[in-house]
Order: structure tokens, then sequence, then C-alpha cells
């Protein structure tokens, strides 16, 4: 699995989708930059996105806020005050832990030495070795096991109520069982602010300091009357929008899966109060549906309800996503209640409340909310597709199998040879496609090697040009994921790309 991950970020960087930010100055830490083939895929997921959630419903309109609001927004977001993480520093290793990521940390480590006595015992007895029984009744595995959890839940307790009084003792004594970094200089848990402060205006006096923003959905919240005043929205309605968020993330080791600068698509969707149970349930089950639809596999996707909620919600579930190192969190619902409206009525003074004509009544509306990370999904959709086939003849290829709707080029246009008129008509047929598509030429090499690096690029089509095409106008058209191949007419080919691509 480390292994799979390893080549998705060497292949996103070899095929130009994914670079290290200011590599020639050795990067900057967990900050990367799309490159030619990821904006186009990160453009066509954002879009794939948009259409489902702002097109396809009257209901829902999208915005664009600014990243800097007023600071005083953070305040009653409940962000200055709640948005931290719990910080552990290793004085020996100089490393520096999130504490909640600490504990997976000793978890996957506490399994490793499990599983490596699993191994040991599996060689000694052979054939007659059953796991279960082994590990229920193994002594050493049993008391390690019942000690490991009873500290492991007692120090989940501990973070879940914010209690931290206690937590670098567990970790000594976690370490002793299990050391991690080798060492067992811990300094004390500390809260740690996640927002990125900058400051506006030029003059010392007349500046202010100001945060970056840590989600796109406050953008949203101090607009919700001036969008449904203006738009005329009647609830239960929707506003979207996509953004960059910062947050300064204690632990930034897992490519794009966790930035300091990403990207959110976000939908805030306001209800009569009382509803919330009932839209809670219906944009989980949207949302599902929405990632369903791409077909990467329904296998690949769980829900996960919370018990510890945010400080604004009454419901939260994650849909998790099989990355290459687990199930993670790809997508939230939040159920927000009106927390946001009425923080913001109470700092601002201001009246954010609807006039309901079917109630005849005044009321602060809830919000049920969904919020994606577009970086994650790319990540999703980048770690999903790639695979290495065994073919036939015995070789290897590596196909980027991407959803043929977000794949960043569609398709590629092949001269067979570099003469005859071939490059000519080749380019006619992407002078006509381009209007639609984004297609590329490329003449270089032998076709097959041609075929192999569009596989890798994620192009779902080939179309070849050889010496029929000049007396009969057709062309071959190859299908990436088959590696079928069909002679079609030229005049066909924006209708057959179109139906494979449509959002
Ligand atoms: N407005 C609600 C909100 O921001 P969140 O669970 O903190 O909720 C929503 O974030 C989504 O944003 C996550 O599910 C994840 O996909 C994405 N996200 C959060 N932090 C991220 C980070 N550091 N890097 C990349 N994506 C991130």
């Amino acid at each position: 699995q480390e292994d799979q991950f390893k080549k998705v970020i060497s292949h996103a960087k070899e095929y130009g989708y994914v670079f290290q930010s200011s590599e020639i100055y050795d990067g900057l830490s967990a900050v990367y930059d799309y490159a030619q083939n990821g904006a186009e895929l990160k453009k066509n997921i954002r879009e794939y996105w948009w259409k489902a959630m702002v097109q396809m419903n009257d209901n829902i309109v999208g915005i664009d806020a600014a990243i800097f609001m007023h600071p005083t927004v953070w305040k009653a977001s409940g962000h200055v005050d709640a948005f931290n993480d719990p910080l552990i520093d290793n004085k020996d290793s100089k490393k520096r832990y999130r504490a909640d990521v600490l504990v997976e940390e000793y978890t996957a480590k506490i399994e490793a030495k499990i599983e490596k006595e699993v191994t040991k015992a599996e060689k000694r007895f052979g054939d007659a070795f059953d796991k279960a029984q082994f590990l229920a009744t193994n002594q050493r595995v049993v008391e390690y096991q019942e000690k490991i959890d009873t500290i492991l839940k007692r120090l989940g307790k501990s973070l879940e109520n914010e209690d931290l009084s206690d937590v670098r003792n567990l970790i000594d004594e976690l370490d002793i069982v299990c050391p991690i970094s080798g060492s067992k200089n811990w300094t004390d848990v500390k809260q740690f602010n996640l927002m990125f402060g900058t400051k506006i205006g030029a003059s010392a006096d007349s500046s202010m300091d100001l945060y970056l923003r840590p989600e796109t959905a406050q953008g949203i919240f101090v607009n919700f009357l001036n969008v449904q005043k203006t738009g005329r929205m009647k609830i239960p309605f929707g506003i979207a929008q996509v953004g960059k968020a910062f947050r300064n993330e204690i632990v930034a080791r897992q490519f794009i899966f966790r930035q300091r600068e990403f990207e959110q698509m976000e939908m805030q969707f306001f209800i009569q109060p009382g509803t919330q149970q009932e839209w809670y349930d219906k944009w989980k089950e949207t949302r599902m549906k929405w990632h369903l639809s791409l077909g990467m596999g329904a296998d690949n996707y769980r829900f996960h309800d919370h018990e510890k909620l945010a400080h604004y919600a009454d419901a939260a579930a994650d849909i998790e996503f099989k990355f290459p190192f687990g199930f993670k969190e790809l997508e939230g619902i939040h159920s927000r209640t009106d927390f946001d409206l009425s923080q913001h009525e109470k700092f601002s003074g201001k009246k954010l409340q609807y006039f309901d004509n079917d109630l005849q009544q005044n009321y602060v509306p809830y919000v049920v909310e969904t919020s994606i990370g577009l970086d994650r999904m790319f990540l999703a959709v980048l770690s999903n597709s790639l695979q290495e086939e065994e073919l036939e003849n015995g070789t290897t290829r590596t196909v980027l199998k991407l959803p043929s709707v977000l794949a960043p080029t569609k398709a590629a246009v092949l001269p067979l040879v570099k003469k005859d008129g071939l490059p000519e008509l080749a380019n006619e047929i992407i002078d006509e496609l381009k209007w639609d598509f984004n297609v590329t030429y490329d003449e270089k090499d032998a076709v097959g090697r041609r075929y192999r690096r569009q596989d890798a690029n994620g192009t779902p089509f080939c179309i070849t040009v050889d010496h029929q095409s000049l007396e009969d106008k057709t062309v071959t058209i190859r299908h990436r994921d088959s590696m079928e191949q069909e002679r079609v007419a030229i005049a066909d080919l924006r209708t057959i790309i179109g139906k494979a691509v449509a959002m």
C-alpha cells in the first residue's frame, strides 16, 4: 500500500500533475503546485461538482467570496478560540506531532508488532496455524494488547475532552511498551491554533490583524441575506462556493491529502429549524451518489458518523475514501444548526433572519453543509486510477484510468508517420475538435510508444491517422481502458468523444 502511494506521488510528478512548491529551493512543506495536467484535472473536478450542485439545482446558487474577511468573523465563528489541534514536541528528535495523530502512529506500530508475532508463530505451526485463536490465547500478545488498549482508550478520552493534563504521562507509558522515534523526551501538550495571521494596511497604526480563511463557509454565512434578497431565494435554498482555504497544519506528511493551502468546495443549505435531520440525511445520500457517479467503485467509500462534534454541529458524518494509506475523510456533511448565523447576528449587531411567507414568521435558518476538499478529491481520483496491468504478451503497462469526464486531455491525435500529408490531416482534425475538447498532437516515436505515453497520461482516446485516412476520411480510435481499436469516420469523432466525456 505504501508502495502504491509512492508510485502515485512519483507518477504525479513525472506526468505533470503535481509538483512540490518552490522545488528549486528545496520545496515548502505541505504546499504543492498543480502542473499542466493537474490544473486541467482539478478544473474538471471543480466543474463536475459545480454542475451537480449549482447548475442542476435551481434552488442553489454559487458565489465567490474574498479570502480576507473582517477579523471579527473568526471571533464569531469560534475559530479564534476553538480551531486548535493538540501539539506535542519530541525534544530529542525535534519532531513535532499532533497528539491525536501520534495515537494513530502508536496504533500502527503496535499492530505491526503483533503482526510480527503472528508471522513467527505461523512459521512455527505451519498449516495448523489458527490466527484468531493465537491472538485470543497467546499470553504475551493478550497482555500486550490489553495494556495498550487501556492506555489508548484513556488517551482518546483525554483528547476528546480536551483535558491535556494527562496526555504526556500516557504517551510516556506508551513509549515504555512501544517507543516511537526511540525517545521518551516529550514536552507537555499545548493547543495550537491553525489559522494563519497576516496584516492589512500600510502604516503601523492603521494596519489591522487579519486571518487567511481556514474554511470558505464563513464567506457564505456573512452573505446569506444579500444573496437571499437579491436572488429572491426561498427556503430551502443553498449557496455554493469553491475557493482556497489555509490551515497551519502540524502534521503535513501526506502529499496533497493535508496541505497548508488547499481548495474547498462547500455548499451551505439554509432550512427551516426542525427539518435538519431530514436534510442532513438527504444530503448524505445525494453526496454519496455524486461520488458513485464517477464509477470509482462503491467498495472504496464508506460513511463515518461522528460522535465527537465540532463546536458548531449537532450531527456530522464523513464520506471516507480508500486512499493508498487506508480509509480517510474525503468530504464532511455537517448539520450546523443556527450556530453561525446566530453568532454573526450577535457579533455584528445586524439581523440575519428570514421571513417565511408560508409560516408568516421570522427565523434564523438552520444550515446543513456539504464540504469537500478539491485536492483530496484529486488525490482520490489519481490514486484510484493509477494501475499497472499485466498484458498477454508478458509486458506491463502503466495506465491512468481516470474517469473520462475528468481526464485532462480527452484525445491525442497521432499521424502514423511524419510524412505523406498525415501530420497535416491530423492537425486538421485537431482544429476541428479543439473547440469542444482538450486535445493534443503527438508525432514522436513509434505509435505503440505514443499509445503508452497517453495511457500513462490518462488520455481516454488515441486517434491514429494513416494512409487510408487520406482516401476514405476514416481513422482508428483506440480506447485507453480496453485498448480496443475501431475504424470510424472523422466526421463522427466529435459525437463519439462527446458521448464518453459528457458531464
Ligand atoms: N466548513 C467545514 C469544514 O471546513 P472540515 O472537515 O474542516 O470542514 C472539509 O474540512 C474538507 O476540507 C475535508 O473533508 C477535507 O476534504 C478538506 N480539508 C480539510 N483540511 C484540509 C487540508 N489541510 N488539506 C487538504 N484538504 C483539507
